[in-house]
C-alpha cells in the first residue's frame, strides 16, 4: 500500500508501506526527514502531521494522550495527528499526509 507524504518544503514522496507500520515509521525509514524524538512513544509531538481531509474521517480519533501531547505541538490545525499514532491498514491505502513545520 502506498503513504502519500508532503514535506514541509513542499516535496511529494509516495512511499511504499506494510500493514501494521506506524505512519511516522514508513516516513522515517524511507529517509523523508521527520524528527519524530522519542522514537513512537507518544512523548514528543514531533512527528506532528496534517492529514488531508479526505482521509480523516477514516482515521480513529485521536487518544487522550494523543491530544495532550499535540496541545504542545507548533501550528496545530483541527486535522493534526501524532503520525506515530497512526497505523497503516488496507483501508489507508493512498493517505495523504503533510509533516508540520518545527518552530524555528
Ligand atoms: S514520535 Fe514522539 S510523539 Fe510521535
Amino acid at each position: 500500500m502506498i503513504l502519500n507524504v508532503t514535506t514541509p518544503d513542499g516535496e511529494s514522496h509516495a512511499l511504499e508501506a506494510l500493514e501494521g507500520w506506524r505512519v511516522m515509521e514508513v516516513i522515517r525509514d524511507w529517509g523523508v526527514p521527520i524528527l519524530a524524538e522519542c522514537g513512537g512513544a507518544c512523548a514528543c509531538a514531533t512527528c506532528h502531521v496534517y492529514v488531508d481531509e479526505a482521509w480523516l474521517d477514516r482515521l480513529p480519533p485521536r487518544s487522550e494522550e494523543e491530544e495532550e501531547k499535540l496541545d504542545e505541538a507548533f501550528d496545530v490545525r483541527d486535522n493534526s495527528r501524532l503520525s506515530c499514532q497512526i497505523l497503516m491498514r488496507d483501508d489507508l491505502d493512498g493517505l495523504h499526509v503533510t509533516i508540520a513545520p518545527l518552530p524555528r
